[in-house]
């Protein structure tokens, strides 16, 4: 199992603190928000982990990460020229996964408990995709997943009307039959290659799970969410906890 973390992107949310800097080395408690989805990645085992982001931002996140010997792992880097949607991103992952299953993170996604229960399940799966769900009060800000008793039937990208209040958040596992998954999606109609088109590919086939994720979780990608996001890691000590 290897690890990709999309930290591409323009913050437009975001502004003018993302201005000159990338969203993902903003300050979150006491780390760059980035060190959360690296740090959930090591929580996990996973030792192998790609950054994608954008080339205006490539040179501060290599000088901020290194070759990764400070944190414990080992970092490969990949340049998105645009960010015309997290799918394609992810699409630039193909060599670097070489055939192995991999975990995804938003570099957007901050979470307080070890993701390892999930990935060890998904280990387990052997096959398909998982993705993560968490109850939220404004889900049309989401992807939002449809639920049967056993299973996701269907995920919406930010629907007008949500059909529950289970978000799918931005970490996700996937086989390595992604990247063709990927190849055949069309963009969605605000114009990019959506992840959720690339979940309702594996519902179709009727290989994706999902776990409740335990623990808080936000993303931080809107001044109120960043806000949140800052005081969840402050009462952590930005530490990973584990369940
Ligand atoms: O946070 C969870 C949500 O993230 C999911 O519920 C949605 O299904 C998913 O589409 C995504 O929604 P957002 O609107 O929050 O995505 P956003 O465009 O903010 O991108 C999230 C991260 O993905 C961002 O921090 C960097 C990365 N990204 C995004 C785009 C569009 C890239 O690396 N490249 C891209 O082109």
């Amino acid at each position: 199992m290897k690890g990709i973390i999309l930290a591409g992107g323009m913050g437009t949310r975001l502004y003018p603190l993302t201005k000159v800097t990338n969203k993902h080395l903003l300050p979150v408690g006491k780390e760059p928000m980035i060190f959360n989805p690296i740090k959930q990645l090591i929580s996990t085992g996973i030792e192998d982990i790609l950054v994608v982001t954008s080339k205006e931002h490539m040179g501060e996140v290599v000088r901020l990460l290194g070759s990764g010997k400070e944190l414990g792992c080992d970092f490969s880097f990949k340049v998105q020229e645009d960010a015309i949607g997290i799918a394609q991103a992810l699409s630039l992952g193909e060599n670097f996964a070489s055939g192995d299953s991999i975990t995804v993170i938003l570099g957007d996604n901050i979470a307080t408990h070890s993701i390892k229960p999930y990935v060890d399940n998904f280990i387990f799966q052997g096959k398909g995709a998982k993705v993560l769900l968490t109850k939220v009060e404004d889900p049309e800000r989401y992807g939002v997943a449809a639920l049967d008793e056993l299973r996701v039937v269907e995920i919406e990208e930010k629907p007008l009307y949500p059909k529950s209040n289970y978000a799918v958040i931005g970490i996700y596992m996937y086989d390595n039959q992604v990247f063709d998954i990927i190849r055949n999606i069309k963009p969605s109609a605000r114009g990019e290659y959506e992840i959720t088109s690339v979940n309702n590919v594996y519902i179709e086939k009727g290989q994706l799970t999902y776990d409740i994720l335990e623990g808080e979780w936000t993303d931080a990608g809107t001044f109120e969410s960043l806000e949140c996001a800052n005081r969840m890691l402050f009462k952590t000590d930005n530490k990973i906890l584990l369940n």
